[in-house]
């Protein structure tokens, strides 16, 4: 590895470009998940499997059009931006303020604006945090503006009710022992409806659709506790659903790039075989080679009932009581408020059928695996 700090990092992210997009859902896909190949080139940032790629979006210039008409300016208007440094109102609404999520700031500053919006005034109150909190749901800045015309802001004023926009986390999809230059990701594209409005995840959205057209700041995000095995003999249990394949792309090129010993089984899953088994070209050549030595996958609507990842570990409870036994890591990544829990349930359960332990006992065994450093989680 080069002995030169890079200048570049959170504070000061480097301009990137993408180099590679395509599409790995199929057209008759229910989603969109996309491969993105992200050129590190010069900028002296290097990365590990296992760590993140953080990414300073944009907003889309419909949106922070809508938001201008709305609050009747013209985005040229000089402010200070949310940075303390000058800049014009548009600036500050394109990069540097998220229009997604309303503060509670913006809300109070409109029921201070408009006599006729006094369904707002419990939610002025401090106190009233989760009921502001559900209110506010689903709502985002242009939602508010529009519903009370009558609050009429000076450019200033709009900047100090807004939040900053933050940036995302994406796993990273590639290891540097094949790609050194270039960091892999794969984003599953956040677009719905809601209000009868068409919503667009801000990230997902800027890597889709507008950050082919000029840079894209990123930095990297270390995840000491989510590397492979220091020791490559040791065997890998990678639970990965959706875009929780990522890393363990970047793992799996990484024992290729190695030719590490040590063996690996990997459960995917994902919505359909035919449209959205992600990667599947690169999975089923690393089984053949014998980098992966085993795959079990869960389509969860190809059948009437809902298959998951965790349903084949319970199938396979006997043959990953044995890896256990025999050393492996355990890891998971992907969706955080139900999957992660689920597989931790399924893991619990594996113990106590298959390691013949009481569910207290199976608490423990999990638990020192946890400790060991042998069970770790990248969930989001
Ligand atoms: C460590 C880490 C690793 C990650 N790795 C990946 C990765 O590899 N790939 C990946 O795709 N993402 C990954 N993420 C998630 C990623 O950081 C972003 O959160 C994701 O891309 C959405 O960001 P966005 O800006 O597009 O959407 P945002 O503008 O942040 O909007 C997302 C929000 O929209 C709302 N929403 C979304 N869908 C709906 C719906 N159908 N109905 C109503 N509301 C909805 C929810 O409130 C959701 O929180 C990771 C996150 C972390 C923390
Ligand atoms: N707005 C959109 O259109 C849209 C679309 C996809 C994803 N997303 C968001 O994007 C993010 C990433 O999506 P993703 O591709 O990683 O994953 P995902 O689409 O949320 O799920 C991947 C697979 O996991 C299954 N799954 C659902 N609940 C599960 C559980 N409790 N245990 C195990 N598996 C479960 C899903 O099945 P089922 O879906 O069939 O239940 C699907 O087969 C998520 O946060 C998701 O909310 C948004």
């Amino acid at each position: 590895m080069s002995a030169v700090v890079s200048p570049y990092s959170r504070k000061n992210p480097f301009p990137a470009h993408l180099t590679d997009v395509r599409t790995l859902t199929g057209s008759d896909s229910g989603k969109e998940t996309l491969h993105f190949e992200v050129s590190l080139a010069g900028s002296e940032l290097h990365y590990e499997a296992g760590d993140s790629l953080g990414v300073f979006p944009s907003n889309d210039p419909a949106g922070v059009d809508e938001v201008l008409g709305a609050a009747g300016l013209t985005g040229e208007e000089a402010v200070e931006g949310l940075d303390g440094a000058p800049a014009t109102l548009r600036e500050v609404l394109s990069r540097q303020a998220t229009l997604r999520e309303p503060s509670r700031q913006l809300i109070t500053a409109i029921f201070e604006k408009c006599p006729d919006a006094s369904e707002l005034e419990e939610f002025v109150d401090p106190e009233a945090k989760s009921a502001l909190e559900d209110w506010i749901n689903g709502r985002e800045v242009i939602d508010i503006l529009l519903a009370y015309p009558a609050a009429r802001f000076t450019p200033a004023e709009l900047v100090k009710v807004l939040r900053k926009l933050q940036p995302r986390l994406y796993s990273v999809a590639s290891s540097p022992k094949m790609h050194p230059e270039s960091v892999h990701l794969t984003v599953a594209v956040v677009r719905y409806d809601l209000h009868g409005r068409k919503r667009h995840g801000v990230c997902s959205t800027f890597l889709a659709d507008r950050a082919g057209e000029g840079s894209v700041p990123v930095f990297i995000h270390t995840a000491k506790h989510f590397r492979p095995p220091e020791d490559a003999s040791v065997p890998v249990i990678m639970v990965g659903p959706g875009t929780g394949i990522a890393p363990f792309r970047a793992f799996l090129q990484e024992r290729e790039a190695t030719g590490a010993g040590g063996k690996s089984w990997l459960f995917f899953g994902d919505r359909n075989r035919a449209t959205d088994f992600l990667y599947e070209g690169e999975i089923n050549r690393w089984l053949e080679s014998g980098v992966l030595h085993r795959l079990d996958t869960a389509f969860s609507r190809d059948q009437a009932e809902k298959i998951y990842v965790q349903q084949r570990m319970l199938e396979n409870a006997a043959d990953l009581w044995q890896w256990l036994e025999d050393g492996a890591c355990f890891y998971v990544c992907g969706d955080a408020s139900r999957m992660a829990k689920d597989v931790d349930a399924a893991l619990h359960r594996v113990v106590e059928t298959a390691g013949g332990r009481s569910p207290e006992d199976a608490a423990a065994y999990v638990a020192d695996l946890k400790k060991a450093k042998r069970y770790r989680k990248d969930v989001y």
